[in-house]
Order: C-alpha cells, then sequence, then structure tokens
C-alpha cells in the first residue's frame, strides 16, 4: 500500500474536473488528426480555458521584445529592437539580483517593479494611496489567493472555517477551498439579471451556514468569471457594507479589469471604492485585491505573475503574511516582469507605441464582435437543453462538450465545472479570441447543436 494512501483527507475530497476527460479526449482526437483520420474539421479549437494565447491571440510584441532582452542580455545592445525596449530590458535587468532574471529575488516581488504596481493602483484608483509593503507579487494570481485562504482558513478549529463563493465560480478556487478543508458556502448569482450579484443571496447564503461552518470571509469575482458580468459602484457598496456589518474578509478577484466591453460599463476596483467611502469603513474592512498578468490583452498565463494587495491587515498578521508568501521565495522573475510591463504599456510618442497600438487594436476590436457575435448566435439557437445522460456515466452539460468536441472539434468547458442552480446547464468558452477563431467556433457550434437538438431534444 503507498504511503499516500494516508493522504489529507481534504485533498481526497477534492472534485475531480470534468475537464479532464475532455482534456483526454481533445488528445486522442489531436493524434487522430495527426495520423490522418477523416474528421468534419482539420483542427480542435480550443476555448476551454480563459487563455488568450490558447484561444490564438498572438502575444503583444513589445512584452516579448523586453523579456527576450531580460534573457539575452546581448539583445541590449542590439540595434534590431527599438530603443525604448532596450532601455526597458537594462533598467529591468539593473533591478535584478546579479542582473539577472536567474536570480531570486526578494519574496515581495523586485522592490522596483513592487513599487511601479503601487503606482499603477494609485493611478487606477484614482490617488488612493497604495503602499507597497502591503503588496505581494505571486506566480500567479491563484497562488496568492490560495496563501490567503490558507491564512483564513482554520484546518484544527472544531468548526470549519466557510467561505461565501459565487454559483458560477471559476473552478480552481473552489479546489483551493476543498483541499484546504475550508466549507464553500455558494451564492448564487443572478442569471436573469445579466449574473448579477444581489446582497440578498448572499444574505441567504449566511443564514445557510449556520450551524454548519464559520463563515469567514467573502470571495467576489468582478468582472465574473463564467459569468461576464461588471458590477457597478452601488453593487460594490453595498458588498462592503455587508462584508463589514458581518465581520467578512473580502477576497477580491479582480483580475479580468482589462476586459470591460459593455457600452455601460466602467470597472471600478474595490479598494477604490472603498477608500471613497470614507471612514470607518476605508478603515476598518479588510480586503486582499488581485490582479493578474493573464488576462487582459497581454493574456501571458504561462509566465505566471499576479499580486495582491492588501489593504487594513493587522500588523501582527501581515508578519505571517509575509512567512507563508516566502515558501516559494518569490515569483518567477519573468512573471513578474510582464506584469510590470501590462502596467506601464508604450506610451504614445515612445518607438514601440505604434506597433504596440497595432496589435492591441484588434484584440479589443476582436473581444467586443466576438461578444456581440456570440450573444447573438446563441440566442438564435433552440434552447439548450440535455436530457440526464446516466448511461454513459456524464453529466449532461460535460456529455453535451463531450460530443460537440469529437463532432465539431471545439473544446469548450462544461457548466458544472463552476456550479450551477440544480436542472440548469451552461457550456463557457473563453471569447478572447481572433475573429475569425470566434466566427469558424460559432458556425461549427450552430451546426453541430442543430444536429443535437434533432438527436436529443
Ligand atoms: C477569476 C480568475 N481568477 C484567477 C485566475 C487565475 O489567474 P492566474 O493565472 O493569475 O493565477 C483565473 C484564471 O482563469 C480566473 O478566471
Amino acid at each position: 500500500m503507498s504511503v499516500l494512501q494516508e493522504m489529507s483527507p481534504n485533498v481526497k475530497q477534492m472534485r475531480q474536473l470534468e475537464y479532464a476527460v475532455l482534456a483526454r479526449q481533445a488528445i486522442r482526437i489531436r493524434e487522430e488528426l495527426k495520423q490522418g483520420v477523416r474528421k468534419p474539421y482539420k483542427e480542435v479549437i480550443d476555448v476551454c480555458w480563459g487563455d488568450p494565447h490558447r484561444a490564438g491571440i498572438k502575444p503583444l510584441s513589445f512584452v516579448r521584445q523586453v523579456l527576450a532582452a531580460c534573457l539575452y542580455p546581448q539583445l541590449v545592445n542590439s540595434d534590431k529592437l527599438p530603443v525604448d525596449v532596450r532601455q526597458r530590458a537594462q533598467r529591468l535587468l539593473q533591478e535584478c539580483c546579479g542582473g539577472s532574471v536567474g536570480a531570486y529575488t526578494n519574496t515581495r516581488g523586485i522592490p522596483e517593479i513592487v513599487h511601479r504596481v503601487s503606482e499603477f493602483i494609485t493611478r487606477r484608483d484614482g490617488g488612493a494611496p497604495s503602499p507597497p509593503e502591503n503588496i505581494y507579487i505571486s506566480p500567479g494570481s491563484q497562488w496568492a489567493l490560495t496563501n490567503m485562504l490558507k491564512i483564513l482558513v482554520n484546518s484544527k478549529a472544531s468548526t470549519r472555517t466557510g467561505v461565501l463563493t459565487p454559483v458560477p465560480c471559476h473552478s480552481t478556487t473552489t479546489l483551493s477551498l476543498e483541499g484546504l478543508g475550508a466549507v464553500i458556502v455558494p451564492y448564487y448569482l443572478s442569471e436573469r439579471q445579466g449574473w448579477e450579484l444581489q446582497v440578498e443571496e448572499l444574505q441567504q447564503a449566511l443564514d445557510s451556514a449556520k450551524g454548519v461552518c464559520n463563515p469567514m470571509a467573502l470571495y467576489v469575482i468582478n468582472p465574473g468569471n463564467p459569468s461576464g458580468h461588471v458590477q457597478s459602484r452601488k453593487s460594490m457598496q453595498e458588498v462592503i457594507r455587508f462584508v463589514s456589518e458581518k465581520r467578512l474578509f473580502l477576497l477580491a478577484d479582480e483580475v479580468y479589469q482589462e476586459c470591460v466591453y459593455g457600452e455601460n460599463s466602467e470597472f471600478v476596483s474595490y479598494k477604490r471604492v472603498l477608500a471613497e467611502m470614507g471612514p470607518p469603513l476605508s478603515d476598518t474592512v479588510e480586503l486582499a485585491s488581485f490582479h493578474s498578468a493573464s488576462k487582459g490583452y497581454m493574456g501571458e498565463c504561462g509566465l505566471r505573475g499576479g499580486y495582491v494587495e492588501l489593504v487594513n491587515l493587522d500588523p501582527a498578521v501581515m508578519k505571517y503574511i509575509y512567512t507563508i508568501f516566502s515558501m516559494d521565495t518569490c515569483a518567477p522573475v519573468l512573471g513578474q516582469m510582464a506584469l510590470d510591463l501590462m502596467m506601464n504599456p508604450p506610451q504614445p510618442g515612445d518607438p514601440s507605441y505604434p506597433l504596440y497600438d497595432v496589435e492591441k487594436q484588434p484584440i479589443r476590436t476582436a473581444l467586443v464582435h466576438n461578444v456581440k457575435t456570440a450573444r447573438a448566435v446563441l440566442n438564435s439557437l433552440p434552447g439548450f437543453c440535455c436530457q440526464p445522460v446516466e448511461e454513459v456515466g456524464m453529466k449532461p452539460d460535460t456529455f453535451y462538450c463531450s460530443r460537440l468536441l469529437e463532432e465539431a472539434g471545439v473544446l469548450v468547458s462544461p457548466g458544472c465545472e463552476y456550479g450551477q442552480k440544480e436542472g440548469t446547464f451552461h457550456i463557457r468558452f473563453c471569447i478572447m479570441t481572433p475573429q475569425d477563431i470566434m466566427e469558424e467556433l460559432l458556425k461549427r457550434l450552430t451546426s453541430f447543436h442543430t444536429q443535437f437538438m434533432e438527436d436529443f431534444s
């Protein structure tokens, strides 16, 4: 018997991701395509993760040029790269220990980059101060969130720690919560109201936790994933009053802040709204706000760069936070640099600006176009409704995704991965793709869905 049989019961209880089945299926299909097996499509469109590059978006040259020069410093003197790229790379290298991206950095990140993150936050939030000592750069934002949960979740307490969590919710967060032994206290976003967060739902969730667990935190994703909903200032103020009244720690996952496309929606950070509300709330509500280089126009998920900003935490707790972040020594240096470049892109007048702008604009245009066309096409399809498919041992939406992958070569993820109201089924896909890929995807989805409805409805 393996010693690992004795593994943590929390880990044993972690839900197996439905994605694993679809991923294996996609590997087989790709292999068959390589071997020349005839299918109605030539390649798989993979939009099942919130991963822009995987979905076909090209990296921004400016980012890759600076990183290339940091990795291979001879390029700093090469006239093949624009002068501002070389200057950026040179400055970044000077900020690295030993002048190399191969060296460890401080636990919170390269001090100058942390400083620039703090300046970015202050600019974004209309001047609300952001002391650099409250910022931790991490290997992706999810890692920082898991660290915060490690601090919040008391695995030794007789009553387990509860965390109010949205449904639907980005799936790796629920995995982190399960792995740490927290109780997930679900609050349902209102699908009818465009996946709005309603404070009455938070109250209901809290009521449902009575006698079950000790709710310690509220996790919000704004802009939402997978919902895409952008919270209004008013809604955020309500949430802030709620957490203050109920003495909950606020975990604000704001990694999609650049991806706001609705005409009347605007991203405002929780930090900003809290600061605007003034004392006593602005001095007392404990908040951790997360951001990442993985999303937005840059979409550099694989470089693993994110940060958390902590607001109103007790200095005694900050000491433990430092310790817990020290466990991994530091975030990957290229990820830290990517974060820096995301927050300080080229400006008009810089030699790199024209190309940066030429590359960025189509991503924005594609995002707006994709949202519009995807919504129009999906709304024109007869209701996504599946019969339970117990005989193949799959949940109905996983079954739908599996057939879509097999027959149309489109890899999306099933709603059950994110949580959904009983009796409802969803699919979720990344809309940050080039326009032609989205159009091809929607064409394949439409013809697949028509056939699927004939076969199963
Ligand atoms: C809401 C949300 N938060 C966090 C993450 C993870 O981001 P990172 O790559 O910074 O860990 C994702 C990834 O899709 C996400 O959707």
